[in-house]
């Protein structure tokens, strides 16, 4: 029996898909090399946007189609944000094409579920708990609710990076967004099991981790009360085997002079930040209960660039958001312009279920307004992102090599500490291996340079 996934979303998802894969191949499945050749094929799902959201429903067309084409029908799974968000009425809206539906709490069921579904011949959703058919709830026994493996079984797919979960859920309720309702309520995870799972990703050779939260810097230890997040960052730095730290995401609200002290004197932590920052404006920031004014969040900007002069910001940025004034718009672009951003991701708002913008503030911005200004944001981005690159020519960097490149054997691809992607001719043996590389050229989202020196 073999299984395929394809994942939308965030690393939170990339990371289930994992422990999915994992959990598969300990039951005994292996991997397909496609959806034609699979017998499980699951959607992994992401709901941030109605965009994500729709391609789903995309897929699943696609997926009925194949079924014809190819004679048979393979069980077809849905999981992640989207599923915990539909739960059953996916069976229904599919008509046919879904046979179950796996909550993002749920993935630790997954072979069982499997089975189950496969036994009966009759769908299942499971998002609360509990596992229901169409027709009502039934009891199954789960074996994989053993304590003592609390998220199962990851199968690794990056061979450099590992991704190790130390905050699930968010109770943060921002107004635009939909990640609480999908992830449910913070969870901390215990300092004992993240370093059990950073040591058990470094012996098998793993040389970078990166720890995922909603906010990530709002953890504290549940076994450790001295642990919170700075101390958590200076346990996975004693880790051997690991050279690389990176986390997603810190929150502005959370980001303490101890967590700046610790970027800054810990050699293993990238200086690299992605602040989320949302909008320039404090007014649409109080609207969407970010929790941190303009002014804030620029002193703290100041605070990083004081005490850690090399180090790379990204963010996100929502242009659009319900009752957003061009003054408010321009706001973002002056603090975008002020920051220097080494990268964006800039998105329309997009009105999702349940939250509290899409039940008291109606979507007013056209969508020929959001997207006049995400142009304008893109453009302004390209040009700040150019300049920060043109001065990066003829510095030298340490570049993990973490891919070769998909269309020349020689092409290596890396990143610096700061984050930079950069492209470079090398050897595939390199891939994982530390090389010193002088930049010589760039490109629109990256940079091209020269190894010097012997890789480590
Ligand atoms: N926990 C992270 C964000 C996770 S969602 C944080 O707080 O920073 C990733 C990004 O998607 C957000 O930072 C936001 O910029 C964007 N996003 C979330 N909901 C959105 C919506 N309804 N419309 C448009 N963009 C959205
Ligand atoms: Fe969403 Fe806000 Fe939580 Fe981030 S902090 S996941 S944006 S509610
Ligand atoms: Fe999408 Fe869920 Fe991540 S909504 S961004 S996959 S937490």
């Amino acid at each position: 029996m073999k299984y395929f996934i394809e994942t939308y979303g965030c690393q939170m998802n990339v990371h289930d898909t994992e422990r999915m894969a994992g959990l598969l191949e300990q039951s005994g499945y292996d991997p397909a090399e496609s959806d034609r050749d699979a017998d499980i094929v699951i959607v992994n799902t992401c709901s941030v946007r109605e965009r994500a959201e729709e391609k789903l429903y995309t897929r699943l067309g696609e997926i009925k189609e194949m079924s014809r084409e190819i004679g048979r029908n393979p069980l077809v799974v849905v999981a992640g944000c989207v599923a915990q968000q539909e739960g059953g009425r996916l069976i229904k809206r599919s008509k046919g094409v879904v046979d179950l539906v796996v909550g993002t709490q749920q993935v630790k069921m997954l072979p069982m579920l499997v089975k189950e579904t496969a036994a009966s011949r009759s769908e299942l959703f499971m998002v609360d708990g509990r596992p229901w058919r169409p027709e009502g709830r039934i009891a199954i026994e789960n074996p994989y609710e053993d304590p003592s493996f609390p998220l199962g079984i990851v199968r690794r797919g990056d061979p450099v990076r590992a991704y190790v979960t130390i905050i699930e859920g968010c109770n943060d309720f921002c107004s635009f967004c939909v990640v609480p309702y999908t992830r449910g309520h913070e969870r901390m995870r215990s300092k004992a099991e993240v370093l059990a799972e950073v040591r058990e990703a470094a012996d098998s050779g793993r040389r970078e981790v990166q720890l995922l939260g909603q906010i990530v810097n709002h953890y504290q230890a549940p076994d450790d009360p001295s642990c919170d997040f700075p101390a958590l960052l200076e346990a996975v730095h004693e880790v051997p085997g690991i050279d690389r730290i990176r986390f997603a995401s810190p929150h502005p609200r959370h980001t303490s002079d101890r967590v700046i002290a610790a970027v800054r004197d810990l050699p293993k932590v990238c200086k690299h930040l992605h602040l989320p920052v949302q909008s320039g404006s404090s007014r649409v920031l109080a609207m969407m209960r970010r929790r941190h004014t303009r002014e804030e969040y620029l002193d703290l900007v100041a605070r990083i660039r004081a005490a850690i002069p090399n180090l790379q910001l990204s963010t996100d940025i929502i242009v659009g958001f319900p009752g957003e004034t061009e003054a408010d718009f321009d706001e973002t672009l002056s603090l975008t312009d002020g920051v220097g951003y080494h990268s964006i991701y800039s998105f329309k708002y997009s009105e999702r279920p349940n939250t509290l913008a899409s039940k008291r503030m109606p979507d007013e911005v056209t969508d020929e307004e959001k997207t006049r200004r995400i142009v304008a944001l893109q453009t302004l981005q390209r040009s700040v992102q150019s300049n920060l690159f043109q001065r990066s020519i003829g510095t030298t960097h340490q570049v993990l090599v973490d891919a070769t490149s998909r269309r020349h054997e020689w092409e290596l691809t890396g990143r610096t500490s700061g984050n930079t992607v950069v492209n470079f001719p090398g050897p595939p043996e390199w891939l994982g291996k530390m090389v010193d590389v002088t930049i010589e050229r760039t490109g629109p989202n990256s940079v091209w340079g020269q190894a010097v020196g012997d890789p480590r």
